[in-house]
């Protein structure tokens, strides 16, 4: 299943690899930013059982994630320093819709994605870097790939109704928009950004 709509340009393959220590930092930021992504929808759904069960064992993992995000900053020697945010995350939470239900198909569809395009990018990584990164992001995709699924899987049970095609079209808008931030020229490289400006 794919369900972005457009590759990584090789562009920002090419700079992450180069600031691949500045990329590290960011991934530790995007392992909390999903714990807590998570977190927010297991408090904004109570009710809902099987979702609150489901984004409590991926908060975990993702927290997992970030512990082992942090120990690889260790062993490489990579501080943290603070970061701006870039323009992803925000960009695509204005693009979902406000009132509900169609906020919670929304936020399912646009996590599905950050995660299959974390997914896409470890894998890119994992090719091209050398050890002990080249394994870590290997390791990362798989559980990546799971993540993407289950929120696909979430957001077809957010449909009412089970219409499967209403949810296929919304992800697919939404993809687009996704599409337009993982490719157009950035001014800020990040795991989840466009290639940086002027490299294109
Ligand atoms: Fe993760
Ligand atoms: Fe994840």
């Amino acid at each position: 299943m794919n369900i972005l709509a457009v590759p990584t340009p090789a562009a920002w393959v090419d700079a992450a690899c180069e600031r691949w220590r500045e990329l590290l930092i960011d991934h530790a930021n995007c392992e909390k930013k999903a714990a807590s992504s998570a977190l927010a929808m297991i408090f904004a759904y109570p009710e809902d059982l099987a979702l609150t069960g489901a984004l409590s064992r991926l908060a975990r993992e993702e927290l997992r994630h970030f512990e082992q995000v942090s120990q690889m900053m260790r062993q490489v020697r990579v501080e943290y320093v603070r970061q701006r945010p870039g323009r992803y995350a925000a960009a695509l939470r204005a693009a979902l819709r406000q009132h509900e239900p169609a906020r919670k198909l929304d936020l399912m569809c646009s996590h599905a994605l950050i995660e299959a395009r974390s997914c896409e990018r470890f894998k890119l990584l994992a090719g091209r870097l050398c050890e002990p990164l080249a394994g870590f992001y290997e390791s990362l995709q798989h559980s990546e790939a799971r993540h993407y699924e289950l929120y696909v899987r979430l957001a077809h049970g957010a449909q009412a109704g089970g219409d499967r095609a209403r949810v296929h079209a919304r992800l697919a808008q939404l993809a687009a928009v996704e599409a337009e931030l993982a490719t157009s020229p950035d001014d800020q490289l990040r795991f989840h950004s466009g290639p940086p400006r002027g490299s294109v």
